[in-house]
């Protein structure tokens, strides 16, 4: 069996990490069928610290596949993917692509597969924000719909599925919903099933975050691997994180300015540490940031992984617009403010580890237990840490030779 992996973004590389090493596992396993994986990185990130820093850092292999697209217009982009994609597909003939998050890579290379008849796997499918200004919004919908496999990271995102009228769903490893057009042959993950598969059929799988695989093994030796704290001469627990990469908060007209006030305020003369991300480098550029941020605000280029987890792990707040920093910061239970009017991640939210910001400055403040769980939640809320492992599983259930 083969499968395609498309990546082109800073957080496709560290959600590609787990997946490829549980392939890994997979394929050291006497008697198991050969899994074959071939990355491909389309290149829409393509800084030494946006890209290749996460492949030397993390050990991931060179890509087989470099498409070089580089930075364009949401069209130019998205197009130059579909077409450079669809030539690696048409040259490699796997039996699925697997997709990640709900990038321009992840809808160009999803609309590429799904074109050519190639089933799609997605990673963090059936998040929404319902917000349709935002591109991702649009990328997370379309790739979802197209899709043939949709592996969603926590229970929230499987119902946002079933409420799109997806019929056959797997929740912790019972089929709990059947498409009525659809013959599920019996129980998903017993041996010799069988699942008549495609886009008109799709099967959603709830699994688990391979990001918090990734954190669950990298938070334990990222103070190993990183001199962070030093080198910024920081103390644990005495200064905060900053990131800010959204288009709705870099591009509108007033908003940066908004966000930078209102973390002044927030951070009172205290230290925030700010890894600048190159989109709002440049719009900073052009607004003076000496202006906008005090001088507490020390901007730094955008950090590795290892340093980026030991930062947030030991501040004693987040403020970010990241849908994978809110995560982390909820998972190694930092409190976290997030830069936006709404969020896909609802867990952190319930949880009480995490607050949109308008609703922070307006008053309600932290609540005074973050870390409060309601009864019956769960801290993770996004599987075991191991949903690379029932990633592999289920595309080897579905599409090995013998099965599909
Ligand atoms: C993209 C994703 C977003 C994701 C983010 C992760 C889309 C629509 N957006 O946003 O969902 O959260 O990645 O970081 O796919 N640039 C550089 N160097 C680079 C990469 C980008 O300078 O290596 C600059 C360019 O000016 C570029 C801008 O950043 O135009 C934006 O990059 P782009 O990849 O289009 O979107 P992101 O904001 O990074
Ligand atoms: N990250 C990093 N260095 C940074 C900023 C973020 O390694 O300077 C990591 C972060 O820890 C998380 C991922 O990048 O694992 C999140 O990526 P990003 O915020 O770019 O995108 P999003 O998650 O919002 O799609």
């Amino acid at each position: 069996m083969k499968i395609v992996q498309v990546a082109g973004a800073r957080p496709q590389f560290i959600k590609y990490l787990p997946v490829s090493s549980a392939i890994r596992r997979h394929n050291c396993r006497p008697g198991a069928a050969f899994l074959e994986n071939i990355l491909v990185h389309t290149g829409q990130h393509y800084d030494y610290s946006m890209s290749q820093v996460f492949f030397n850092e993390l050990g991931i292999e060179e890509p087989k596949y470099h498409l070089g697209v580089g930075s364009a217009s949401h069209g130019s982009q998205t197009g130059q993917i579909l077409v450079k994609v669809e030539e690696v597909l048409a040259r490699e003939r796997p039996d699925a692509i697997v997709v990640y998050g709900d990038t321009n890579s992840t809808i160009g290379a999803a609309l590429a597969a799904a074109k050519l008849g190639i089933p799609v796997a997605h990673v963090e499918a059936g998040l929404r924000s319902r917000n349709k200004e935002m591109p991702e919004e649009i990328n997370r919908v379309l790739t979802d719909h197209v899709s043939t496999v949709l592996f969603c990271p926590s229970r929230a995102a499987v119902e946002n599925l079933r409420g799109e009228g997806f019929g056959n769903v797997m929740l912790n490893g019972e089929l709990i919903s059947v498409d009525p057009g659809e013959a599920v042959a019996a129980h998903y993950g017993e041996s010799g099933t069988r699942h008549k598969t495609g886009i008109s059929h799709p099967l959603v799988c709830n699994v688990g975050d391979v990001m918090y695989d990734v954190l669950n093994i990298a938070s334990g030796i990222a103070g190993e691997k990183s001199d962070i704290l030093l080198r910024l001469g920081l103390s644990s627990g005495q200064y905060s994180v900053l990131t800010i990469h959204r288009a709705e908060n870099t591009d509108t007209e007033g908003k940066l300015e908004e966000i930078a006030a209102f973390v002044n305020q927030t951070a009172n003369g205290a230290t925030v540490v700010f890894p600048v991300h190159p989109r709002t480098r440049k719009h900073l550029e052009g607004l003076s940031p000496k202006r906008l941020f005090e001088e507490n605000v020390l901007l730094v280029p955008p950090l590795g992984y290892f340093d980026m987890l030991w930062l947030l792990k030991n501040s004693r707040l987040v403020l970010t617009d990241s849908g994978g920093v809110q995560k982390e910061a909820y998972w190694l239970k930092v409190p976290c403010i997030t830069l936006r009017d709404e969020t896909e991640w609802v867990e952190t939210l319930q949880s009480g580890w995490n607050i949109l910001y308008k609703e922070y400055a307006s008053g309600q403040g932290m609540p005074a237990k973050p870390g409060f769980l309601p009864p019956g939640a769960e801290l993770t809320s996004y599987g075991d840490g191991d949903a690379a492992g029932r990633i592999v599983g289920a595309l080897m259930e579905i599409f090995s030779k013998e099965n599909f």
